[in-house]
């Protein structure tokens, strides 16, 4: 047997891969309600699958590099196709980026809480992640990111809104990190869910270093197909293709993206069964003392329900043993254990998860009173 700890590249023995336990336990088990991942409960439409097929009777064919949604995704912003790469969901856009400029040794700022892949990616690359606590009321702490910007700051991370907590980073304070003019990725993930709060995109004219990334995975509702887009400068785009596998967006996957652009009225109403369940979710676990939901513009919510004594993950696992819902805890923030986060569901999941939740709670407050 080879050594192959001898061969390979020196940081690699200690990096964890992006947890997919539950996935994996979710599509063994499809009874389980899946509220973990921050995915989308309604299905693709009958286009987005009738796309598909066409596309699949081509499927001997290599794909292009697909002008025409390309075109079709920059009308949008009123940008060209050029300042358009399209990819496999928007974690290759993030791991791009720190393929493109990040050497081992060099770091990459971002918040904390915050989407796990951005550590994970940077690791990967031999890069140090720097990660800076969000203020006591979950917002971005910018006087402390700014401090945390050395030379060696290569990459730095906005999530808006932010998974898991939900909110906008203010304008100002996004100016402050863009004037920096240190390469940013603006992750717009879950922005489709309210298109009243404008893109950042227009920005990408004026900052050549910015990343706009945008995926098809959460309004959409196309997780499992994969697909989404950076938004960008020109040569920086041009960055984005040196490096790129080439075919990295199947015709499956940018045909249903197609058809699913078509289709704003679908978007319409996915975005408003979900605002909907967020509205129910926040509104009722507000009524519990001690549990401090974050409101959120994203497909999920946060929770804090460190003040009633219950860590966050006693409550995930007692949700998940007595409802079935799968959900996710969170590492302690500023010294607080309880967070815990649901993607939401369908109504009806939503409310079987409150409700699981508010029980555990009650049993809690009795076994404490006997
Ligand atoms: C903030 C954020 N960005 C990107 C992604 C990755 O999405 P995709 O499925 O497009 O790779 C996620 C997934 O949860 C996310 O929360």
């Amino acid at each position: 047997m080879a050594e192959l700890k001898r061969f390979l590249v020196p940081w690699f023995d200690q990096i964890k891969p992006y947890d997919t336990d539950d996935l994996l336990m979710a599509w063994s088990r499809p009874e389980l309600k899946r509220m973990m991942v921050n995915e989308n409960p309604i299905p693709p439409s009958e286009k987005v699958l009738q796309a598909v097929i066409e596309a699949a009777k081509l499927g001997n064919r290599y794909p292009d590099s697909g002008p025409r949604i390309r075109a079709k995704i920059a009308k949008r912003y009123d940008l060209g196709p050029e300042n358009v790469f399209i990819s496999h969901g928007s974690s290759e856009i993030i791991d791009m980026i720190m393929r493109l400029f990040v050497s081992p040794g060099d770091e990459v700022l971002l918040p904390n809480p915050t989407f796990s892949l951005y550590g994970i990616r940077t690791r990967a690359v031999g890069g140090q992640v720097v990660a800076v606590d969000m203020t006591s009321d979950l917002q971005y702490d910018i006087p402390a990111m700014l401090r945390a910007v050395t030379p060696r700051t290569k990459v730095i991370i906005i999530c808006t809104p932010n998974n898991p907590t939900g909110d906008f980073i203010p304008d100002d304070d996004l100016m402050k990190i863009v004037e920096l003019g240190i390469p940013t990725l603006i992750d717009e993930a879950y922005l489709e869910y309210h298109p009243e709060h404008e893109s950042k995109a227009p920005l990408i004219r004026k900052y050549n270093h910015l990343i706009v990334a945008h995926t098809f995975s959460k309004a959409y509702g196309m997780a499992g197909i994969r697909f989404g887009y950076a938004l960008a400068d020109e040569t920086l785009i041009g960055y984005f293709r040196k490096i790129q596998i080439p075919w990295n967006t199947s015709l499956l996957s940018m045909a249903a993206a197609e058809a699913a652009l078509d289709e704003e009225e679908e978007l319409k109403r996915k975005a408003a069964y979900n605002n909907a369940g967020v509205d129910y979710v926040f509104k009722e676990l507000s009524k519990i003392p001690g549990v401090t939901p974050y409101y959120s513009h994203g497909n999920y919510v946060l929770i804090d329900a460190t003040d009633t004594g219950a860590t966050g993950k006693e409550i995930v696992d007692y949700v998940f043993e007595n409802a079935g819902v799968i959900l996710k805890h969170f590492a302690p923030l500023r010294g607080r254990n309880g967070f815990f986060r649901i993607s939401l569901g369908t109504h009806e999941e939503n409310s079987i998860c409150v409700h699981a939740i508010k029980k555990f709670l009650e049993n809690r407050k009795k076994e404490k009173r006997t």
